[in-house]
């Protein structure tokens, strides 16, 4: 199994992994426009014949925050430690791009604390990230649950509440 950076061919196949879990409302869905635009920020994996089982998106949203999204693994390929790799390769881009926490908004809670990620209060996230949200069919009845992993602790901020631009403090270690 290899994991690189997406290129232009593989968005028929990663339109089609993520139609199939977005048809079950565990994710969104994504036009091919959408995917074409944003795919430099995707990883795919590769099985041995060549064939994208895997994708997952590392967006940037501050200097000290990025999101994880777009993750899925086909259903046949699915526990086999796939997911675990592209959530671990968008890590070290993150680390390597020096950004400090990734988030994720997820149904598969119990996965990505396998991962080293941890349960957050949504609230704390920037408001910026809920545009994407009310394009879901499930807005705003979703059930999906943030975790973040970060390199420093999490706080709140400490100023009046409206004043962070992105809403959530994160402290020096
Ligand atoms: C969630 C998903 C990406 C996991 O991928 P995967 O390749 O099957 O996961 P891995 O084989 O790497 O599993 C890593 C670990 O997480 C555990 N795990 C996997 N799925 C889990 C789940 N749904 N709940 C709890 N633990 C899970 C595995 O048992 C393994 O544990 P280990 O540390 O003991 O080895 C995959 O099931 C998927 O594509 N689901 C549908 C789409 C989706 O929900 N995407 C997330 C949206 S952000």
């Amino acid at each position: 199994m290899n994991i690189r950076p997406a290129r232009v061919g593989d968005v028929p196949a990663i339109y089609e992994l993520i139609r199939k879990f977005a048809d079950r409302k565990v994710m969104i869905r994504r036009s091919m426009g959408e995917l074409y635009e944003s795919i430099r920020e995707f990883l795919v994996a590769l099985d041995e014949d060549g064939r994208v089982v895997g994708c997952v998106a590392l967006h940037v949203f501050w200097e000290d925050l990025a999101e994880l999204k777009c993750l899925a693994v086909a259903e046949e390929a699915q526990g086999t430690g796939i997911g675990r790799r592209l959530v671990d390769a968008c890590w070290e881009q993150a680390t390597e791009l020096e950004i400090n926490s990734v988030f994720a908004l997820t149904y598969a809670v119990g996965f990505f604390e396998r991962c080293g990620y941890d349960q957050m209060d949504k609230a704390d996230l920037p408001h910026k990230i809920w545009n994407e949200c009310v394009r879901c069919p499930l807005f705003p009845n979703c059930k999906e649950v943030a975790l973040i992993r970060s390199h420093v602790p999490i706080s709140r901020p400490a100023e009046p509440a409206g004043a962070s631009a992105r809403g959530l403090a994160l402290a020096p270690a």
